[in-house]
C-alpha cells in the first residue's frame, strides 16, 4: 500500500535531496521550505533511512486533517490505531512545529497528542505507554498550520546525520547531513581529487570517502522502524545485504585532510578508523597557508571556524586575505567550496564569486562560496 512521508533536512539542500529520493524510487515528490514530501510503499521508508546522505529524518504521515481547537487535535490523535503500531513497553515523546498556530500554548498541544495516544492504549488494552524526552523508543512529531495539522511517526529515531562512526569531534563539527549536501552541491564525484584543509573531526573526508566506496550512510546503525509493529525484518535483511554487497573493498583515494591542530587531527584519525576508513584518506597537520594542492586540478571543501572563540573572527579576517592568495597561487583549476556565516568573507578574500548558496548548520545561516580558481579570479 502507498504510504506518505516527509523528509526534513537542511535548508537548502532539498533539492539534492529530491534527486535521492527520485534515485531511490519515491514517487510525487514535492519540496517544500526545509523539507521534502513523498510517497511509496512502506519499506521505502527503509531504504530512504539507509541510503539518503541529506535527509534528516523519515517522517511516516499518519494523519492530516482540520483542526480549530485543542480538542480537535485530541480527537484527531486518538481515533489512529496506535496500539497497532507499536508496543506498549515502547517509550515515545511527541515532538512539535508550528507556522502560524492560532492555539495559545504549543506545550498544551502536545500534551492532548500524548494524552490521546495513552489513552487508546488504555482504551484498547487497559495500559499506557511511558514518555521518555530523552531516548524515546517511538518519536510522534506534530506539524500545525493555522488551520491544518499532520501527525507523523518518525521511522529514523536518532537523526540520519547521526551516521554511528563519527564519534569525536572537537569545536562545530559539521552535521553528516549537511557536508554530504555541499559535496553534492559542489559537483564533486567519486575519483576527482577532494581536500579539505580544516578538516576538523573530518566529516567531508568520511562522507566522501563513503559515497566514492558505495558505503551506505546507514549501514552501522538501527532505526525506529525496527521497533514498529509493521517491521519485515526479512525485506530489512534483504535491503541491508544488497547494500553491502554494493560496497567496494577500501583502497587509497584522492581523499585528503589537514588541519592546523593536532586535536583536530587525532579525532579525524579516530573517526576514519572508526570507519574504517583509515587507508582511504590522507590527513596530515598543516596551516591552510602553507598547504600545497595534492592534485593539479580537484575540489576544495571547507567550513572555516565561525568565531565561536573570542577574538576568532578578527584572526579569521586577517587569514581570508592570505587564504585568497594561497588559491591564486597555488590551486589554478581548482574549484572551492568555503562555507561560512561570516557573510563578509567574499569581501576580505578578495576572489571572484561564482555561486553563492544559502545553507542552514542547524540555526546559524551560512553561505556556500564557490570560487573557481583559473588564471585572473583575483578581483580587479
Ligand atoms: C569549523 S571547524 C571545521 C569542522 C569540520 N568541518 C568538522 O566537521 O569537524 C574549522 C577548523 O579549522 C581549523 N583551522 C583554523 N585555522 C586554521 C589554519 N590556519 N589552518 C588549518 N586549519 C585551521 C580548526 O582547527 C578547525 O578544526
Amino acid at each position: 500500500m502507498t504510504q506518505n512521508f516527509f523528509a526534513p533536512c537542511p535548508r537548502g539542500l532539498e533539492a539534492p535531496l529530491c534527486d535521492e529520493l527520485k534515485a531511490l524510487g519515491a514517487e510525487d515528490i514535492r519540496s517544500t521550505d526545509g523539507g521534502v514530501h513523498f510517497s511509496g510503499p512502506g519499506a521505502l521508508s527503509y531504504k530512504v533511512n539507509l541510503h539518503s546522505r541529506t535527509a534528516s529524518r523519515v517522517l511516516w504521515r499518519v494523519a492530516m486533517s482540520r483542526y480549530n481547537t485543542e480538542q480537535d487535535i485530541y480527537d484527531t490523535a486518538l481515533a489512529l490505531p496506535w496500539t497497532e503500531w507499536f508496543d506498549v513497553t515502547r517509550t515515545i515523546r511527541v515532538n512539535m512545529a508550528a507556522i502560524r498556530c492560532p492555539l495559545r500554548s504549543l506545550d498544551f498541544a502536545t500534551l492532548k497528542i500524548k494524552d490521546a495516544i495513552c489513552d487508546k492504549f488504555r482504551q484498547e488494552i487497559g495500559e499506557r505507554p511511558s514518555v521518555d524526552t530523552h531516548a524515546p523508543d517511538i518519536r510522534i512529531h506534530a506539524f500545525l498550520e493555522e488551520s491544518q495539522m499532520t501527525l507523523y511517526v518518525d521511522t529514523s529515531g536518532d537523526a540520519l546525520f547521526k551516521r554511528g562512526v563519527r564519534q569525536y569531534t572537537n569545536i562545530a563539527p559539521l552535521r553528516e547531513n549537511l557536508a554530504a549536501g555541499i559535496l553534492i552541491l559542489s559537483g564533486w564525484k567519486p575519483g576527482t581529487p577532494l581536500l579539505d584543509p580544516m578538516c576538523g573531526s573530518g566529516t567531508f573526508l568520511i562522507e566522501a570517502a563513503q559515497m566514492t566506496l558505495n558505503i551506505a550512510p546507514g549501514i552501522g546503525r538501527h532505526f525506529a522502524f525496527e521497533k514498529l509493529h509493521t517491521f519485515n525484518d526479512e525485506k530489512w535483511q534483504s535491503l541491508r545485504n544488497e547494500a553491502i554487497a554494493a560496497q567496494i573493498p577500501v583502497t587509497a583515494l584522492p581523499i585528503y585532510g589537514s588541519d592546523l591542530y593536532g586535536d583536530e587531527l587525532k579525532a579525524a584519525r579516530l573517526n576514519l578508523e572508526n570507519a574504517g576508513l583509515l587507508d582511504a584518506v590522507t590527513i596530515k597537520q598543516a596551516n591552510v597557508l602553507e598547504i600545497t594542492a595534492p592534485a593539479e586540478q580537484g575540489i576544495m571543501v571547507a567550513n572555516l571556524p565561525y568565531g565561536e572563540r573570542m577574538g576568532e573572527l578578527d584572526e579569521m579576517r586577517e587569514l581570508y586575505p592570505k587564504l585568497g592568495d594561497v588559491l591564486k597561487q597555488k590551486f589554478k583549476g581548482w574549484n572551492a567550496y568555503l562555507l561560512t556565516a561570516d557573510l563578509a568573507m567574499p569581501k576580505h578574500i578578495r576572489l571572484s564569486v561564482s555561486r553563492r548558496t544559502p545553507l542552514f548548520n542547524g540555526a546559524l545561516e551560512c553561505r556556500l562560496f564557490e570560487y573557481k580558481v583559473v588564471s585572473g579570479s583575483n578581483r580587479k
